[in-house]
């Protein structure tokens, strides 16, 4: 990429970042504005247009992937994904006022990117090997079979990118949630994305993808936008990333757990969150979700935070409910399986004390409705 792009790209995120930060009418945004306009004009002399798409987790400019996007150029993907755009087309002839129209849209919240004369935006278009998600993917069930295993993979392999030693890669986790957000659009019946675990040794990905798509769902129904969907299907994908810094051996432990083992089982909550504080670039939520799932509506459960009437956050009440709907009907070591009416008569006794009762009887609701549609 040439340096003037990068220099484009890098004026246009700070541009970006200021208009969200203060807003469109600021000197800084301005400024910025004016220097994105003389560097893309520019840049569109010498060749027009300039196209910016994302393939597969490359960023690529002007049909060539960029081996290295750097700061700025992986915050534009991870833009571009939010607002559930792939490419963007910057054509000769544009003037100040529609980039400053364009990057207020991107800056804003919840707002899709309008029409600008010459600015030209993709929408969603997902490859997932073969399979691609928006009109073709079949809903019948093989087709939902081979979307869910898909996911569950791709959680399966961001998980092994990463170790307490390790950077963590989280565009394969982008790309689960972006597909999900899509594919709830289509498949209204949650218990069709749900994956069923079939080995022990898989549990770990599949109950993160369902907790994600549980979370997302309840969230959804509850009116959140797509930017906070996102959110907190990162959050949810890795509420029990602490886990990676216990032993396995008490993991899968066949027996009994004694007392230290319990604590050490309990500390996932804290290891996690601590390990995603120090992690560049994911939502705010994800961190807190992982240290407070355990946590209960009524205050008790853990870790014990020692504060006295702060409340645990929604998104980690949501994400307790999803958890403990997956958690029992997978079968794990040293729990049985339940049936979903089970599940749901359990959740109902704990509304009020374990869970927030309003969440309890939106999810019921939810999958009440889909196991009447079968
Ligand atoms: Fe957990
Ligand atoms: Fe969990």
């Amino acid at each position: 990429m040439s340096g003037r792009i990068q220099a484009f790209i890098t004026t246009m995120m700070t541009a970006i970042s200021n208009c969200t930060l203060y807003s469109r009418d600021h000197a800084s945004v301005d400024t910025l504005v004016k220097k994105a306009h003389d560097l893309l004009e520019e840049i569109l002399e010498e060749n027009s247009p300039l196209s910016v798409m994302i393939v597969d987790s490359d960023l690529v400019i002007n049909k060539s992937p960029l081996k290295n996007p750097g700061t700025h150029g992986l915050n534009l993907m991870k833009k571009m994904k939010k607002k559930g755009i792939t490419g963007i087309e910057f054509m000769k002839g544009i003037n100040k006022n529609e980039i400053l129209r364009f990057i207020a849209d991107i800056s804003e919240q919840g707002k899709k990117p309008g029409k600008y004369p010459h600015i030209k935006t993709g929408v969603i278009d997902v490859r997932l090997g073969g399979l691609q998600v928006g009109d073709d993917i079949d809903l019948d069930p093989d087709g939902l079979a081979a979307f869910r295993k898909e996911q569950v993979n791709k959680v399966r392999e961001s998980f092994s990118t990463f170790s307490p030693f390790r950077k963590l890669h989280s565009s394969g986790l982008e790309e689960v949630v972006t597909n999900f957000i899509i594919t709830f659009r289509r498949e209204a019946n949650i218990l069709n994305l749900i994956s069923p675990v079939r080995t022990y040794s898989e549990y770990t990905y599949t109950h993160a993808t369902n907790v994600a798509v549980l979370s997302m769902f309840q969230a959804e129904t509850l009116g959140a936008d797509d930017n906070l969907l996102h959110d907190i299907g990162i959050a949810a994908l890795l509420h029990d990333v602490g886990k990676l810094f216990i032993s396995q051996e008490i993991l899968e432990k066949k027996g009994t757990l004694v007392d230290e083992e319990w604590d050490e089982i309990r500390k996932h909550t804290l290891y996690g969150a601590r390990y995603l504080a120090t992690v560049d670039g994911l939502p705010r939520l994800a961190p807190i979700v992982a240290l407070e799932h355990h946590l209960r509506y009524d205050g008790k459960g853990y870790p014990d935070l020692k504060r006295e009437k702060k409340a645990q956050h929604l998104v980690s009440q949501i994400v307790a409910i999803s958890d403990f709907f997956d958690a029992l009907r997978s079968r794990r070591p040293y729990k049985r399986d339940w049936s979903i009416r089970d599940i749901l008569v359990l959740l109902r006794e704990g509304a009020g004390n374990e869970f927030n009762p309003d969440l309890v009887e939106n999810f019921s609701r939810t999958v009440v409705t889909a196991l009447k549609r079968g």
